[in-house]
């Protein structure tokens, strides 16, 4: 173990501190490094896998290509999906109809970009699939739009079977914050918590019992990084992601043995909106895209590690992490107090670079 940990800082030494993780200006400057290091990198996953095998590090596979036994796994099953107008959602809405599932349901609150993804996938279903694709439109920072929802949800998939419950539940739609703990109102801790949390909790309360009946279901909570580190300007947002991790160890220890699966997905950065429709500690919206963001992950590709990894019952993964978010997320297991100097670091910068940006 303390050979692991001089090998991982050490290696941070070598790479420039405000990198540290999810840093805009950093991707450049990591390369170099970055290639040294790859030996490294790959005995260091491999030793750790080999210690946690439920956190695996998954990287996000170059091809788009969903595996046979995905195609299998998602087949013939009722999917409520939230988050599908655009983004990892409308990706993942567009990778489902390609598996052939009999039901899909799509959520958000565009009702254009809904009827839009619609279409795609449409397109996308092979012909002889019987996929039946509806569009519910949902609120997720209003509880009784998400009670409709689900009750929606519910009496289609019974229209459509009338045995068959939702299947799958994909707890994908989410906003992202943006401010300093100062500036952040407590509504907007409030408001991020129901829309990431508190909405697929109480979905997952909806759609859980008929899964125990049928003894078979799963949910997919797409969670993120910052549900298992938390950094600057993102108190809301991590406290968010941080519920949905201890929610959902909690709910898999009680569903393991009803065949109800329960998956939280971690990724890093995804070239998606998130940070454009990320919300302020006044309630504005940030409205820009991070350069992380814009050099995030594909999400089609994202999407399709998910599914492949869900179908090869990966309970606990992440995807699309940076090498900086991999190193940090090692220093957190070894060196947590190194690890905490590094963000107070990173604070600092970037405090600096936000009244520069203002001044
Ligand atoms: N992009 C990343 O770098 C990244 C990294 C880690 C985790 N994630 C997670 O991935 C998930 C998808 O995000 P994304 O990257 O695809 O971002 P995005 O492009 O901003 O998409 C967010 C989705 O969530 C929906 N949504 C947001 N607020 C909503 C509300 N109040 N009611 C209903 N739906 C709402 C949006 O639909 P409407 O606008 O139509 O309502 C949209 O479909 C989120 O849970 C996010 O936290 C993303
Ligand atoms: C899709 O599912 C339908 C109904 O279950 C079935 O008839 C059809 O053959 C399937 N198509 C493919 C490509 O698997
Ligand atoms: C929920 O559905 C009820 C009954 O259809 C409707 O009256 C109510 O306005 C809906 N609430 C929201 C927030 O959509
Ligand atoms: C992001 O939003 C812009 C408009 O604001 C839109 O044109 C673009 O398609 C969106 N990108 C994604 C990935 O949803």
């Amino acid at each position: 173990m303390s050979s692991l940990l001089l090998i991982a800082v050490l290696l941070l030494g070598t790479l420039p501190s405000p990198c540290l993780a999810f840093q805009p200006s950093s991707t450049s400057l990591l390369v170099a490094p970055l290639r040294q290091s790859i030996y490294l990198q790959q005995r260091l996953l491999a030793t750790h896998q080999k210690h946690n095998s439920k956190l695996s590090m998954g990287a996000v596979s170059s091809s788009n290509a969903l595996s046979e036994d995905t195609n299998l796994q998602f087949q013939d099953k009722s999917i409520l999906l939230t988050g599908a107008s655009r983004g990892l959602g409308r990706s993942l809405a567009h990778k489902l109809a390609e598996c052939n599932a009999s039901l899909l349901i799509l959520s958000g609150r565009d009702e254009v970009a809904l009827q839009q993804v619609k279409k795609e996938c449409t397109e996308i279903a092979s012909s002889s699939s019987s996929l039946k694709i509806e569009i519910v439109p949902c609120d997720l920072s209003d509880k009784s739009s998400v009670d409709n929802l689900s009750t929606k949800s519910l009496s289609i998939a019974q229209q459509l079977h009338t045995t068959k419950a939702i299947d799958i539940l994909i707890n994908n739609g989410g906003i992202s914050s943006r401010s300093s703990f100062l500036d952040t109102d407590i509504s907007i801790d409030e408001k991020v918590m129901q829309v990431n949390f508190f909405s697929g909790a109480q979905l997952a309360k909806a759609v859980v019992p008929s899964m125990v009946d049928q003894s078979s279901g799963r949910i997919i909570w797409i969670s993120s990084i910052q549900g298992k580190l938390g950094t600057p300007y993102r108190t809301s947002y991590a406290a968010s992601k941080f519920a949905v991790q201890g929610y959902c160890e909690a709910l898999r220890s009680e569903l393991t043995s009803s065949n109800v699966h329960v998956h939280i997905i971690s990724p890093g950065y995804i070239r998606t909106n998130l940070s454009q429709s990320a919300i302020m500690g006044d309630g504005k919206n940030y409205g820009q895209t991070d350069v992380t963001t814009a050099n995030g992950k594909d999400p089609d590709e994202v999407a399709a590690t998910i599914m492949n990894s869900v179908a090869s019952e990966q309970n606990d993964f992440i995807v699309a992490a940076t090498f900086s978010a991999k190193v940090a997320l090692w220093l957190k297991v070894l060196a947590p107090s190194f690890l905490d100097k590094m963000l107070v670091k990173r604070f600092e910068k970037q405090r600096i670079e936000l009244k520069e940006k203002t001044s």
